[in-house]
């Protein structure tokens, strides 16, 4: 859409298992391999001493000496080397207890403009202060992080979490999740710059990072359909006097640079006047939610983006609602 000015106008839910019944698709048919740190340590293999200390069960060398002892069993047969390699799948008991499952949990905020998308900050909110400090239940959980950065003019989906593969997952281009964006850019949208976006632009370097040519990209100027809720209901208080046209966008992307969306509009020598994520693979910016405000993810909501990440299924703990 194009105009002219004036325009015309808690709790947590679902939680998933830190260590699930079954391997992953990805993990089948592969060796065991040691864990990596960070995304994905959820899914590979852990040494066994490691995951006992991890949870609470003594100190490393506590529980390596334990482990010699005779004190852990895994899949029903006792294990004495303290450096085996447990996956997902299996059971571990220590000193007779079933080792507990820490689970992981998944918050969509809509991030209000002027906060920061990071966990903490000297000087600036962050929106991870916006779930400790505001809120009707505020979630004091530790490891919880952004899956994404979006500028601190951005607003939008946010998604928060302390599952890093998950993150990982939606996060990188090789998966294609989409990630769809209204922008409201200066001038009127071309056929041609539609075309470019479609086809991979090329991206001017900017702020460090440099030159690219983006993923092919859907740009729509038609925005009214899929998203007609969470679309502001007057663009032109995004529009500064001097402005005299601009278009509403709706623009679709798969990979996330740095002001990824700007510099694509830039590289068409257009700038975004006001930058909301409506849409990341199949979660839905909530319309109910307010900037600022923060919800847990249903259950169909996480059981759709564990399903998209293609890292786990089943295993589900504290399962209040249906799918
Ligand atoms: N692209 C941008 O330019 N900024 C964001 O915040 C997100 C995507």
């Amino acid at each position: 859409m194009t105009g002219k000015k004036p325009g015309p106008a808690a709790g947590a839910g679902l939680q998933v298992p830190r260590m699930m019944g079954r391997h992953s698709p990805a993990q089948a048919g592969k060796k065991p391999s040691a864990q990596r740190g960070g995304a994905g340590a959820a899914h590979t293999s852990v040494r066994l001493d490691r995951l006992l200390a991890r949870e609470g069960l003594g100190s490393r060398s506590e529980v390596k000496k334990a482990v010699r002892a005779g004190k852990a069993v895994v899949n029903g047969i006792p294990e004495r080397d303290p450096g085996r390699q447990v996956f997902p799948s299996d059971e571990v008991f220590f000193d007779g207890k079933k080792v507990g499952q820490e689970t992981f949990v998944y918050y969509m905020l809509h991030k209000p403009a002027g906060v920061l998308t990071a966990t903490r900050d000297r000087h600036a909110q962050t929106v991870l202060d916006l779930l400790r400090e505001t809120g009707p239940a505020p979630v004091l959980r530790q490891g919880l992080f952004p899956v994404g950065r979006l500028d601190r003019d951005t607003e939008g989906l946010l998604l928060i979490t302390d599952d890093g593969q998950l993150a990982h997952a939606l996060l990188s281009p090789k998966k294609h999740v989409d990630k769809t964006y209204y922008a409201l850019v200066t001038g009127r949208v071309t056929e041609e710059e539609i075309r470019r976006f479609s086809e991979g632009i090329r991206v001017p370097g900017e702020g460090g990072d440099e030159a690219f040519t983006a993923m092919p990209a859907k740009l729509q100027t038609d925005t009214a359909a899929a998203f007609a809720d969470l679309l502001p209901a007057d663009p032109g208080q995004f529009v500064p006097g001097k402005i005299t046209e601009y278009t509403q966008t709706l623009v679709t992307i798969q990979e996330g640079r740095f002001h990824q969306v700007r510099r694509m509009f830039s590289a068409t020598g257009k700038k975004v006047l006001y930058l909301k994520r409506l849409s990341m693979g199949p979660l839905r910016l909530d319309p109910g939610l307010a900037p600022g405000e923060y919800r847990p993810l249903t259950n169909k909501e996480t059981e759709l983006l564990i399903a998209l990440a293609g890292s786990r299924s089943g295993g589900v703990l504290n399962e209040k609602e249906s799918l």
